[in-house]
């Protein structure tokens, strides 16, 4: 039975830059997980798939913090990189590269595609009033500012947005503006700076956007009212700043967003450079690559509008899908310090009390993915019964029972006995709807599926009492026996794109690299290594203190 099609395209697979100023959180890590078991269900099909990720290291946020921190920014972004790496290397992410945008490979790639915006006359100049504060010598992005609401006269706001009554408006609006560094009132002055012409690529993004895998059907509406409505975008921002210069002026930079992008091609160059394969392989105009980007709901104007009219002016292959996300909120509510509910990925692994926390949360993020921009909640209670009730108690159970009776009766060898039919056939059925879910991105669906072809293994055994049947019949025995060991094989095989440090200890008992290939029933007179606990219960005193700061 053909388990899936094989793709031949090649595949590149890329999640927003985490910025360099924060910590790994958990809701970084919903999308980590959402690209990494995509891309190892991918691999896992033999298809030709990477996974690019860099850090996002330039910004005034950046620039500010290195400075209060008294070190370089290009300290705190190396400091950063290396908590970041090993923030994912805890949770398994499997990148083919994890890069940086600080690096010449995306200067070089940044200058190129500005150049041909220009060459397109794609870019204005035009002269703006900003807030400017003469003591720290900066102009003041809107986050910078703070002030009285203009609307609702609430004090102490930011310059974009009150928080009390939620208008937004232009920093220039807010009343009693305030440098939010030093406290002391700007000036307004005046700065020239560069647009972006994004009406000029209506046409040109109204037709990209309405291709069926551009963008997901629930978002579709909120997308197309931007397009229907382009505004040019400020590109430039001010010294001091830590970016990348534009060329041709003394003190402007690209504002962070725009080499922000750029980032997944620069660090597929880089990528490519160790490899030695051709970039253009992946970001050649006409290449037959798939590319998709895995991002949250609150950066999809960059990634749907900017960026794709950046690519298509450098005559630079535009994206095949933006696969978007909601945000994962903790106890049903936004993530928040002060609650205790702004937990770091680092945090979590070290206060959550089983050597199987990380593994165990991508197994309950999955459990709650399916392909919409929802926002998905973390509950202690039903993590607890999420892996409780599907990994240790119906998987778990099962590869356990069977493991150790096979130890018991057989010596740990796979009897020389054919498998059951209908079971063979009932489990390769559910492989191939796991397969097909895994692929959509629809993780909840698969996991329902593995938790019924796990019932299903429970039942079979539980229904075949084969301690009755080693003493009454032994060849049905045996029989019934290669059907459960083979059962283990295709479940460690289902559970490897989610959770593939635990079907590691699968893949060592049968000392096989899981593919789905391996979802087979062939295992026959197979010595395997003695029943190792595959997954041991989570239990409510481990996860005490998780939300104490
Ligand atoms: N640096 C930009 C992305 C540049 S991509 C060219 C950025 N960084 S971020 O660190 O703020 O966010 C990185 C990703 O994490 C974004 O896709 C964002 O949506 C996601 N998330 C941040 N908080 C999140 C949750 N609470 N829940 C789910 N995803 C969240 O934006
Ligand atoms: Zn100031």
């Amino acid at each position: 039975m053909e388990l899936y099609k094989k793709k031949n395209k090649p595949l590149l697979v890329t999640m927003a830059l985490p910025y360099a100023n924060g910590s790994i959180h958990l809701g970084h890590l919903v999308e980590a997980v959402i690209a990494d078991v995509f891309v190892r269900a991918q691999k896992m099909t033999g298809r030709d798939t990477i996974y690019i990720c860099a850090d996002d290291t330039h910004g005034t946020p950046i620039q500010i913090s290195a400075m209060k921190q008294n070190i370089t920014p290009e300290q705190l972004i190396s400091k950063a990189f290396d908590e970041h790496t090993r923030d994912y290397a805890i949770y398994g992410i499997g990148f083919d590269k994890y890069y940086t945008t600080n690096s010449e490979e995306n200067r070089i790639w940044m200058e190129k595609i500005y150049g041909e915006l220009q060459k397109n006359s794609m870019i204005n100049k035009k002269t703006l009033q900003q807030f400017y504060c003469e003591h720290d010598k900066r102009f003041l992005p809107d986050r910078f500012v703070k002030g009285d609401c203009p609307k609702c006269g609430a004090q102490n706001q930011y310059g974009d947005n009150c928080e009390v009554c939620g208008a937004s408006y232009n920093s220039e609006d807010i009343k009693n503006p305030k440098c939010s560094l030093c406290e002391k009132e700007p000036i307004l002055k005046d700065s020239e700076h560069f647009f972006v012409d994004m009406k000029k690529e209506k046409d040109f993004l109204e037709k990209y956007l309405a291709q069926s895998d551009v963008i997901q059907d629930d978002i579709k509406v909120f997308v197309n009212n931007w397009a229907s409505d382009l505004q040019e975008r400020c590109i430039s921002r001010d010294e001091p700043y830590f970016g990348f210069k534009i060329p041709d002026t003394k003190d402007k930079y690209f504002y962070v967003w725009l080499d922000a992008p750029v980032g997944y091609i620069s660090s597929t160059q880089k990528y490519c450079d160790e490899k030695g394969i051709d970039v253009n392989k992946y970001w050649n105009e006409n290449s037959d690559c798939e590319i998709v980007h895995i991002i949250g709901k609150d950066i999809v104007y960059f990634h749907a509008l900017l960026w794709p009219v950046m690519l298509k002016n450098a005559k630079i292959k535009t994206p095949d899908s933006l696969f978007i996300h909601g945000f994962l909120t903790v106890e049903g509510e936004k993530m928040s310090k002060s609650r205790g509910t702004f937990i770091l990925a680092n945090d979590f692994a070290k206060k959550v009390n089983h050597s199987f926390a990380a593994q165990y949360l991508r197994f309950y993020f999955a459990s709650k993915l399916t392909p919409t921009v929802s926002d998905l909640d973390f509950s202690m209670d039903e993590f607890i019964n999420v892996i409780n009730s599907t990994l240790v108690n119906n998987i778990g159970n099962f590869c356990n029972r069977t493991s150790t009776f096979l130890d018991r009766f057989f010596e740990s060898v796979i009897p020389d006995a054919e498998c059951d039919k209908e079971i063979e056939r009932q489990s390769l059925e559910f492989t191939k709807k796991i397969i097909e879910f895994l692929l959509q991105r629809n993780f909840r669906a698969a996991i329902d599926e593995i938790r019924n072809l796990g019932s299903m293994a429970n039942k079979y055994f539980q229904d075949e009492k084969p301690w009755e049947l080693v003493k009454t019949d032994l060849e049905r025995a045996k029989k019934v026996m290669a059907t459960c060991a083979n059962l283990i094989a295709v479940l460690g095989v289902n559970i490897k794109p989610i959770v593939p440090e635990i079907a590691k200890t699968l893949e060592e008992q049968f000392s096989e690299n899981f593919v789905w290939d391996n979802a087979n029933f062939n295992r026959r007179n197979k010595k395997i290594a003695p029943a190792k606990k595959l997954a041991l219960p989570l239990e409510k005193e481990m996860l005490d203190g998780l939300y104490e700061g």
